[in-house]
Parts: C-alpha cells; sequence; structure tokens
C-alpha cells in the first residue's frame, strides 16, 4: 500500500503549532532554562551508549509535543510499518526502501513482491566475507601471486561517498590493506590515486548500482587500460571485482559473473554502504567490524521502530529540523563532529539529505507551498571554530547545529581529549548564552580602558545567543556506533520526507545536468555543432574548445 499523502500545513497540528511559534519565538534558552530547573533532563534521551540533549533548541515541551501530534496526525507510524515491511513507498520509481533489510538478522522475514529477501542478503554477506578473509589473509593473490596491498573502490554518490566516509572514519580500526578512492571523472583524480600502485598487488572495486554512470565507467575503463599495459586480459579477474545490480554489464566489462557482488534495486544508492557496496568498508577492516557495523544501524532500527516519538532519537531530531526549518524558517544546519575521524560525515550526509529531501513536488503531484530539504553542511570541531563559527554566533543568519562528540578518545590522550571536549561544551553553551551587555561591560571596565574607548567596543562585543544545538554525545566511536550515528540520520530523513509529504527516495534532479553533458560530450569531441544552447554556454563551449 502506497504511503499517504497529507498536505503537513492542513493539519490541526500545524496551525497549532503556528500560533505557538508566535508566542515563543522571541523567547530566550536563557530564560527557558531559568524558568524551568528540570528542563536539561526533560529534554534529553538516553539510549543505548547514546546520550542525546535537545534542551538547547528553541523549543519547550509543548512543541515537541505539538509536533508528537504534527507526527500522528500525517500517520508516521504507518508509514515506519510501510518503510520496513518492503512496501513500495518509492512510488516514482515503483520500488520498496530496505537498506534496513540488509543489516537485519538472519531470523527476520521481509517480503518483496511476496518473497523473503533475508535469504538473499545473508547469502550475499557470505561471498563479502569469504572473500574479504581470503583478501586479508593473503589467499586471493594477485595474477603473478603476490598479495594484495591495496584496493582502490571506483564509485561515485553512493557508491563512493559512503564507502570512502566510513573506511576514514573507522581508520583506527584499518587492517594492513591500503584503501584508495576514486569518483570524479576528472582524469587527474585517477591519475594521481594510481599513479603509485603497483597493478600487480592492487585489488579494483568497481561500484556501480547502474553500471551505466559516466563517472565511474570512464574510470573503470581507464583504469583497466593502465593495468593492461603490464598485465595481460587474464589477470583482470584477479585483480577486478565489481558491485551492482546490473550484471549483464558488468559481464560485458569483463568481469567474470563469480566476480560479481550483487545488489538490489531496492537499495538506494545513498543508502548503499550496507549492501555490498561495502564491500570496500569489509576488507579495509575486516569483516567482523563491517558486521559490527550493520549490528549497530540494526540496533538504531530498533530503536527508531519500537520507542514513542518523544523518546524516539531521530524521529526528535527530525521534528526539530521540520520545526526549524517551517517555523523559523532556516535554510541550513549545520553537524559539527569533535573528532577529526568524522572528518567526511557531513560531505556524506549531505548527498543522503539533500538528495532525498530536495524535492518541491508532494506525494499527490502538487507543487509545495512550504520549505523542504535544508542545506547541510559542516567540519569537524574544533577546526571549524577557527572557520566559519564567527557567522554562527554574531552573524544574521540562524543555523541550528549538532554537536557529535565521544566521552573516549581512541588513543587514549586524555588531555588532548579533555580540551577538545572542554571545546565542544563550551561552543554550545556559548552559543545558547551568547554574552549580555552587562557582562560585556564588566569585561571592558576591568581592562583599564577609556570610557570612550568602551563606547565604542561595546556593539562589536555583545553574543545575543539563543543559537540552537542539540548535543549527541556517544561512548566511543566504533564500527557499531557509528552504524547507529549513520542509520539515526538515515531514519531522520526518512521522517522529514514523511511530513513534508514528499517522496524521499528518486532522485530525478540529477538527470537534466546528466543529458546535456551527454550531448555536450560530442559537441567537444567531435565538432558536431549544436543550436539549441543559450549564448553564454555556447560563448564557454566555443571558447573552450578554441583554447583547449
Ligand atoms: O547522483 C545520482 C546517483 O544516481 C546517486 O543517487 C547514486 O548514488 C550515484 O548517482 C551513483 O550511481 P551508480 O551507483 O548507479 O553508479
Amino acid at each position: 500500500m502506497a504511503l499517504k499523502s497529507t498536505n503537513p500545513t492542513t493539519t490541526n497540528a500545524w496551525s497549532k503549532l503556528q500560533a505557538h511559534f508566535e508566542d515563543i519565538k522571541t523567547e530566550h534558552l536563557r530564560d527557558l532554562f531559568s524558568s524551568n530547573e528540570k528542563r536539561a533532563d526533560e529534554l534529553t534521551i538516553k539510549w543505548d551508549d547514546f546520550y542525546a540533549d535537545f534542551s538547547k533548541n528553541r523549543i519547550t515541551k509543548e512543541t515537541l509535543n505539538l509536533l508528537v501530534e504534527l507526527a500522528n496526525e500525517v500517520d508516521l507510524k504507518d508509514a515506519i510499518s510501510k518503510y520496513f515491511e518492503g512496501e513500495i513507498i518509492n512510488a516514482t520509481e515503483g520500488r520498496a526502501v530496505l537498506h534496513t533489510a540488509l543489516r537485519a538478522p538472519k531470523k527476520a522475514k521481509v517480503l518483496v513482491g511476496g518473497e523473503d529477501v533475508i535469504p538473499e542478503v545473508h547469502a550475499v554477506k557470505k561471498k563479502i566475507e569469504d572473500f574479504t578473509n581470503a583478501v586479508v589473509n593473503g589467499i586471493h593473490k594477485g595474477y603473478t601471486g603476490k598479495n594484495i596491498t591495496d584496493i582502490v573502490n571506483i564509485g561515485i554518490g553512493g557508491s563512493d561517498l559512503g564507502p570512502a566516509m566510513v573506511v576514514d572514519s573507522l581508520q583506527f580500526y584499518k587492517n594492513h590493506l591500503n584503501t584508495h578512492f576514486v569518483s570524479n571523472v576528472d582524469g587527474d583524480h585517477h591519475k594521481e590515486i594510481i599513479k603509485n600502485l603497483n597493478p600487480e598487488t592492487t585489488l579494483f572495486v568497481i561500484v556501480s548500482k547502474t553500471f551505466t554512470t559516466q563517472e565511474t565507467l570512464s574510470n573503470a575503463n581507464s583504469i583497466r587500460a593502465w593495468f593492461l599495459e603490464s598485465q595481460p586480459e587474464e589477470a583482470v579477474s584477479n585483480h577486478f571485482v565489481a558491485v551492482s545490480t546490473n550484471v549483464d554489464s558488468v559481464k560485458a566489462f569483463g568481469i567474470a559473473e563469480e566476480n560479481i557482488f550483487p545488489m538490489k534495486d531496492w537499495v538506494g544508492g545513498r543508502f548503499s554502504l550496507w549492501s555490498a557496496v561495502g564491500l570496500s568498508i569489509s576488507l579495509a577492516l575486516g569483516y567482523q567490524n563491517f558486521e559490527s557495523l550493520l549490528e549497530g544501524a540494526y540496533k538504531m532500527d530498533e530503536h527508531f521502530k519500537t520507542a514513542d516519538f518523544n523518546a524516539n532519537i531521530p524521529v526528535t531530531s527530525a521534528l526539530l529540523t521540520v520545526w526549524y526549518n517551517n517555523f523559523f524558517k532556516v535554510e541550513s544546519e549545520a553537524v559539527i563532529p569533535y573528532t577529526q575521524y568524522l572528518n567526511q560525515f557531513a560531505t556524506y550526509l549531505q548527498q543522503g539529505i539533500m538528495e532525498s529531501n530536495g524535492k518541491s513536488v508532494d506525494r499527490s503531484g502538487n507543487k509545495v507551498d512550504y520549505q523542504t530539504g535544508t542545506i547541510i553542511w559542516g567540519e569537524p570541531g574544533t577546526n571549524s571554530q577557527h572557520a566559519f563559527f564567527q557567522l554562527i554566533h554574531q552573524g544574521t543568519k540562524l543555523i541550528p547545529a549538532d554537536f557529535i562528540g565521544f566521552i573516549e578518545s581512541l588513543y587514549g590522550n586524555k588531555d588532548h581529549h579533555d580540551k577538545l571536549m572542554s571545546n565542544y561544551f563550551a561552543q554550545t553553551e556559548a552559543l545558547m548564552n551568547g554574552k549580555t551587555e552587562t557582562e560585556v561591560l564588566q569585561e571592558l571596565n576591568s581592562q583599564n580602558l577609556s570610557q570612550e574607548e568602551i563606547d565604542v567596543l561595546l556593539p562589536f562585543k555583545i553574543f545575543d545567543g539563543n543559537k540552537p544545538t542539540t548535543s549527541l554525545l556517544i561512548k566511543k566511536l566504533s564500527p557499531e556506533s557509528l552504524g547507529k550515528l549513520i542509520a539515526m540520520y538515515e531514519h531522520k530523513i526518512f521522517v522529514q520526507g514523511i511530513i513534508w509529504n514528499i517522496y524521499s527516495y528518486d532522485q530525478f534532479g540529477v538527470e537534466l545536468g546528466k543529458q546535456l553533458a551527454k550531448s555536450i560530450l560530442k559537441e567537444l569531441q567531435n565538432d558536431a555543432i549544436s543550436s539549441h544552447h543559450d549564448a553564454s554556454t555556447q560563448n564557454l563551449v566555443d571558447f573552450y574548445k578554441k583554447n583547449c
């Protein structure tokens, strides 16, 4: 059964939220805290090794109750069942959305078109496990009998960002294999990566759900040609494997059936790292760590499915985005991890969040007249404090931010970790409280300045505060906790899409540019004349051709 279609702005809860917003929009977080000493506890959700403090958001208990009312009015519960049970909720592509089935245990049962998909999920996992063990333990060797030392993942979008982010984030847990990622069709990109590699000891993993993506196929062909400059054709089977739903095209590329790791069309690219797309993760970290990543995600799935909405981390987090996006009219949200390991996390989330919810037509096919997907961005703290925090503190824009921190560091350097985390806590406190005129005056008065100097400086030193943050504290960065964190954002994306009444799992918006690029490429390479460009594009094409 299809997802229901309800314009959220026509619900009773929306009208109540609008009225409630008018009541509390100018309330300062400082005052919300001083008027309720239980606020921090009331607005914190503790689950497993996650501590999620939502209290530094511009909400009250009533805000959350009304947001939950909104979730109930659009029947979020029904949508969650359909999501997990393999209903065709990606209606525009006629597909189920079942990345959750990839981390479900063997005993689970998930039907797609009447067929239980779990046995096949576990069969593919077994294939990943066996291949990983063979490569890591030196049983699967290169053609000349040498052990594999390097893995190159060739893919783009969901076939790159997830595996690249996870391998980088969990590098502490890595084995001896060096892992590289080639994504951009920019020929300099793959050249820089392969230039120091030995073809005799390198394994290439070509990842493309469709096996039609220009970037991936161009890179795969160029790398294969480079490989064949020094190796015979028969060596390809030892050095190239592929992950795809399109087995025929992979075979046509020259990869033997036993070297193909299949995936299903009900796994969306940006949610695919749990599938065979995660082969590079398994190779880099070892299969057991890949399994722990999946187990973590499964635990978050269970939390999401079973916890009441007001004790549910992904639901609360998603409802807060709706609150800021649709009532405060904020345009963007920041994600600030206080660990360098999560350096690529915001980039990864950009595809997940913006490709999913960057939509403007609702589930009834009507243009929406309210805001949907937010812009997501971020960098690790403390580096970002020295880059863009000025704007969050004293700029004109309201930017809600998720702060993600860990209680333990991985190498156990307590001094550095305390410094790192003191910055995390200090920033959320500073963003919330700001600095009042009285506080600034007190500070300036203690600095031996003239009254004139104080008067000049005073307005520039005031921080309004009242900048919302969510503090996520997790015990330790591990494959399991990262699995939970990623799944948390996946479910957040889902909930937002349900409330905004859009389809989150297609991505037609990326097609137009791809089509135009194909025809422009012909013009660049064949001297074909085109008359359909606008004057600006034509000038650019002509200038490029004349000068290259
Ligand atoms: O950017 C569009 C997109 O279709 C993504 O959704 C997908 O992750 C990426 O291209 C790569 O696609 P494929 O895995 O089919 O090569």
